[in-house]
């Protein structure tokens, strides 16, 4: 008996050490987590609780580094990495370390009770702030001047993302105050906003680019991206809350002070941070958190209760992995069980099968769900989801309902398991899949869901913006056989538009009369509006004014897109390769011969005194969109920059901005008022 407990749980330690390895290189490496927060945090504990039991790993993960605990010891932290190739290193002055968490009222009062042992008092001083569901970052100022913004990394080397957060709301290049420490390390989160990732996953859709399960996510994936001009154009924003080094090291004094310090920095800080003077009154302030968290900007999971003292902090030390004066109280987030009615898939533009599960309808974190996606044949098969299963389903980061697990003890004995289709739902063609991808794709160019997927794309407002073309009209196009490409759109005669339901000469004459104006659509929205893997609207501007026409785009090579700025060569190739099918029925002369405007305007600008000016728009316009007022600048030669710099010309600021606007005073930059800036166009 004495020998087979033993090797049961040594097997289940290296299953779990192996599972969680996996998804931490999901979490950590790729921000692609396939996961619940909930569910890595439960096996996480059940891997701790098994490794206490064993003598060795009891030894390895509770040493106690607590001396060592302002510099580095030889000891290494353990909280995963995200360090990845590409970018450049930064040791930090202290470790950055990870968090105890738990969901459970009891363990928060035990870890009360443990340091209440150490200190042999009966109560002790506590902060409670939110905790952040973002990605950890470290910005290390000296003398005042931002030198570093680093990852956590493997928590004593992280990766310099400098670059790609510096225009993120709220960051301050310099802090000034009369008495600055000489070096200072502050700790803190870059998050997202719903909107911003609601935004950003619909023109990844678009681009057929795997979407971000949740905002925590695409914040971590923009940290890492090796394009910052792309990083840029993502709205990131920072929240700080915590103290790594400093010098001297006995500048604060505890946790308030800090927090009082960095506001008068004009760092943004947490607005929740509560000075208790024991466990009792941490806990009240818990439960008033989790009440008002949700209007907080940033998203939050938990709390996180601190002892107040820096020297208190010292005392009681820090294992390998977390500190002994903290511990996050984490919040569940609403699940719900119901039924799977029903699996079916999807045939996206570019053929790619999405399996998308039918629920019976429940309420969840405020809205009724009745879909979710299931990503793909993996994701079923992994979870064994099947039709008529009891599922439980949450919301990714309380926006995204997914499909979380079975429970398996609701399951009907003749439930079958779920057969992924390997014939494509409308064309019948048999489906393939890449090796190493997980998509299983309908190659069928012709087939008419991706026929139409892709017209819709072609049509919508970001690309060609044909008025009175929607999807409901591309449905019946495509299903009366009357379109069966972009060219033929162009073709189409009044007396085929009368036979759609719904049609009569008023309403059929504008829809000729918008796909007819179309043609004098500017250059890139038509090279938008072809749906080349990775061209956004971005990168198709930029290759409407490089090149003179569509084919000359066609006939150029990997290097000719790799010399400009902003293309990667991952897009150059996708590029390449999209002129080279022979099946997407994009002919470029062809589309020249229809009449459509397949080159760069060559009438030169006009020289206003806009040519070549760098603008900055912060905060809200009355009048336009921000897109508009970009379009506006552009049209007079002037360029629009995410983030003010010595080389901006002007900010224009409408309320609601921010820190940018703080900078552009800063440098002495023109600032604009909505008014200024519309008598700057209209002058020229
Ligand atoms: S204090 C030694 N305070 O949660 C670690 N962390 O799971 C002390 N986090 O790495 C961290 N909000 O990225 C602290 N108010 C808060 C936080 C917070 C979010 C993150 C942080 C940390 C992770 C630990």
């Amino acid at each position: 008996m004495a020998g087979e407990k033993p090797i049961d749980s040594e097997q289940r330690l290296l299953e779990l050490k192996e599972f969680l390895s996996f998804h931490d290189e999901l979490y950590y490496k790729k921000a692609q987590p396939e996961i619940s927060d909930q569910q890595y945090d439960r096996l996480k504990r059940e891997l701790i609780d098994l490794e206490s039991k064993t003598d060795f790993t009891k030894r390895l993960s509770n040493q106690d580094v607590s001396q060592s605990e302002i510099f580095h010891s030889n000891n290494f932290p353990m909280v995963g990495d995200d360090r990845l190739e590409g970018f450049a290193s930064h040791r930090h002055m202290v470790s950055m370390l990870s968090l105890d968490n738990t969901y459970d009222e009891a363990e928060f009062f035990d870890f009360d009770a443990r340091l209440r042992r150490i200190f042999g008092t009966k109560d002790l001083p506590y902060v409670v702030e939110p905790k952040i569901d973002g990605v950890a970052v470290s910005l290390t100022y000296e003398n005042g001047r931002l030198t570093s913004a680093a990852t956590r990394g493997n928590g004593i080397e992280g990766d310099v993302i400098t670059q790609n957060i510096l225009h993120a709301q709220g960051l301050q290049r310099t802090i000034d105050s009369p008495t600055l420490p000489e070096i200072i390390e502050v700790r803190g989160e870059i998050f997202m906003r719903n909107s911003e990732f609601v935004r950003i996953n619909s023109l990844r859709e678009e681009l057929d680019l795997p979407s971000y399960a949740n905002p925590r996510n695409l914040a971590a994936g923009t940290v890492k991206l090796l394009d910052p001009m792309e990083a840029r154009s993502r709205k990131l924003e920072i929240v700080v809350y915590g103290l790594g080094g400093c010098l001297p090291s006995d500048y604060f004094v505890n946790q308030s002070s800090f927090h009082d310090a960095i506001r008068n920095w004009r760092l943004p800080v947490v607005e929740f941070l509560k000075s208790v003077s024991s466990a009792r009154e941490a806990w009240s302030a818990i439960l008033e958190l989790d009440e008002l968290r949700h209007q907080y900007e940033y998203p939050t999971d938990g709390a996180v209760i601190k002892l107040d003292s820096f020297s208190m902090q010292r005392r009681a030390g820090q294992t390998a992995k977390s500190p002994r004066w903290a511990i996050a109280f984490k919040f569940e987030s609403e699940r719900q069980e119901t039924y799977l009615e029903e699996i079916t898939v999807q045939v996206g533009r570019t053929g790619v099968i999405t399996p998308v599960a039918h629920l019976k309808p429940i309420q969840l974190a405020g809205t009724v769900v009745s879909r979710a996606s299931l990503h793909n044949a993996d994701e079923i098969h992994r979870k064994d989801i099947r039709i008529g299963d009891v599922v439980v389903v949450e919301k990714a980061g309380e926006i995204i309902p997914q499909v979380i697990e079975v429970v398996r003890s609701k399951r009907l004995e003749s439930s079958l398991p779920y057969e992924f289709p390997v014939k494509c739902p409308k064309c019948q063609t048999l489906l393939t899949r890449q090796e190493g991808e997980s998509a299983w794709k309908c190659p069928n160019q012709g087939c008419p869901d991706q026929v139409k997927g892709r017209l819709k794309y072609f049509a919508s407002r970001g690309c060609m913006d044909i008025e009175n073309l929607g999807e409901a009209v591309i449905d019946q196009l495509v299903d009366r056989g009357l379109v069966r490409s972009i060219p033929e759109l162009y073709c189409l005669g009044i007396d085929q538009v009368l036979q759609l339901d719904g049609f009569a000469q008023k309403s059929a004459d504008n829809l000729i009369d918008s796909i007819e104006k179309s043609k004098t659509n500017e250059f890139w929205r038509l090279i938008c509006g072809l749906g080349i893997k990775h061209v956004g609207t971005s990168a198709a501007k930029e290759l409407a004014k490089r090149f003179p026409s569509l084919e000359t785009i066609a006939q150029s090579t990997e290097e000719d897109f790799l010399s400009m700025d902003g293309i990667g060569q991952i897009m150059a190739e996708s590029i390449v390769g999209f002129f080279k099918e022979v099946d997407n029925g994009i002919v470029p002369s062809e589309l020249a011969d229809l009449g459509l405007n397949c080159q760069r305007t060559t009438t030169a600008l006009p020289v206003s005194i806009l040519t070549d000016k760098i603008f900055v728009l912060s905060g809200t316009l009355e009048s336009m969109t921000r897109e508009k007022a970009q379009g506006k600048i552009e049209k007079l030669g002037g360029k629009v920059s995410g983030s003010v710099s010595k080389k901006t010309d002007f900010l224009v600021a409408g309320p609601g901005a921010g820190s940018k606007l703080r900078k552009a005073e800063m440098l002495g930059i023109q600032v604009l008022g909505e008014k200024d800036f519309i008598a700057l166009l209209e002058q020229k």
